[in-house]
Order: structure tokens, then sequence, then C-alpha cells
């Protein structure tokens, strides 16, 4: 399970980032674009470090992510979780955790193509806010949209197309959805393959790149605060 002390985000590069953050946090808390925002209980931003180097992106929340506000906090991102946790147990200081759509379809349905759009720019927001070295993504919602491919299969993406497409100019790789791999575990093998070759891509970026900028500073105390607050889950 998503760990209950952990803040929304954490680990800012510079205090400029963190009042972005502080901004988007806000700006998703309050939007109302789309009717979704009628049923939900809270929208969701995401979860994780503002210096990770892979973004994860799934669909949408669902009822576990709605009631406690974090994504991936069910037995999907039990799955999730605990494969990253075997790649690195130091993930969480490296990846970031969010969503296509930011507040739950009603009854956990997918959500619409209308949705996706809608929420279009918040996911711009957040790959400008974290500039990552990879985004990776989870199922068949985040690939389309990541993709600009509409119509395409998660299947064919992960298997003809890791690395062609950018979203922002950040490198898009992509794989199932943990809870597809839940009701096929046979395909588990290549979900963590996915993941840890998406890891280990984006770990090769922030060490060329982030790591190494000179104008971004040291880390101090306050860039270093979390921002948001979570509850158990
Ligand atoms: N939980 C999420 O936050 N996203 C998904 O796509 C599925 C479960």
């Amino acid at each position: 399970m998503a760990d209950p002390t952990q803040s929304l985000c954490y680990g800012a590069r510079t205090t400029d980032q963190l009042t972005e953050a502080m901004r988007l946090i806000r700006k998703v808390r309050g939007c109302t674009d789309c009717l979704l925002h009628k049923g939900r209980a809270q929208a969701v931003f995401g979860q994780g470090s503002l210096s990770a180097h892979t973004l994860i992106l799934g669909e949408a929340p669902g009822a576990n992510e709605d009631r406690y506000g974090i994504p991936f906090c069910g037995m999907s991102g039990e799955l999730l979780r605990s494969v990253l946790e075997e790649i690195d147990p130091e993930y969480k200081q490296r990846v970031f955790i969010s969503n296509t759509v930011r507040c739950r379809p009603p009854k956990t349905r997918d959500p619409f193509p209308a949705e996706v759009t809608k929420c279009q720019s918040h996911l711009e927001d957040l790959v400008t806010l974290l500039q990552p070295g990879v985004i990776l993504a989870v199922g068949r919602v985040a690939g389309r949209i990541l993709a600009s491919q509409p119509r395409a299969r998660i299947s064919r993406l992960r298997e003809e197309s890791q690395g062609v497409f950018r979203f922002l100019n950040v490198p898009v790789m992509f794989t199932f959805h943990p809870a597809y791999i839940r009701r096929n575990p046979h395909e588990l093998g290549y979900f963590k393959l996915d993941v840890k070759e998406a890891y280990q891509y984006g770990t090769t970026v922030d060490q060329a790149g982030h790591e190494a900028k000179p104008s971004e500073g040291p880390s101090t105390k306050e860039q270093g605060e979390d921002v948001g607050e979570s509850r158990s889950c």
C-alpha cells in the first residue's frame, strides 16, 4: 500500500519549483473544467518526488484514490509499488506517480475522450513542472494521449513504440495497466521488464542532465520540504 506518512510532493529542486507545485495542486483541486468534478470527493494531483526522473502515468482515480487523494493506493497500486520497490528500494526519491485524468469517473468507468482532453492541460503542467527523463504510460488511456493515437492498443504501443513518441519533448514508454496484470498474472514478467527499462532509462537521463546542472544549486531544507497533506491509504 502507499505509505500513509508520505506527503504528496517532496524533494523539490528549487524553491520556485516548490512554489509552482503548490500552485498546481491548488489549481487541480479547484478544477471544474469537466463534469467529473461533480462526483469527486477530491481531485488527485499525484504523488512523488519533484526531482523524479520517471513520471508514471495511469488512467484515473478509483474509489480509494478519490477517498484518500493519493494515486494508485489500491490493489493495482500495491502491485505497481511492489515492482518499483523490487527495482530500487529508494524509488520514491526518483518517481512521480499521477493519472491522465485527475477526478474519479462514476463507477470507475473509463474516462471519456472529452474528459481526457479537458484534463490535458494539467498533464502538461505536471510534465513542465517535473521535466522528467521519461514518462511511462501504464495502460491504454495514458498510452493513447501520450502517443496522440486515440485508437492505439497498449500491446502494440509497448511492442513497437518504446521511446518513439515524445510528450512535450519527453520520451514516452508504454506498458500494461497493473489492473490488467492482476487479471493476467502470466504477463507480470513483461510488466516488470517494462517498468525496469523505463526506470533505468530515466536514471540515465537524470545522470546526464538534471543532477549535473550547476544552475540548480544545492538542495536546501526549504527545497526539500513537503507539499500537500495526504491521509492514510
Ligand atoms: N489508481 C489510479 O490512481 N490510477 C489508475 O489508473 C488505477 C488505479
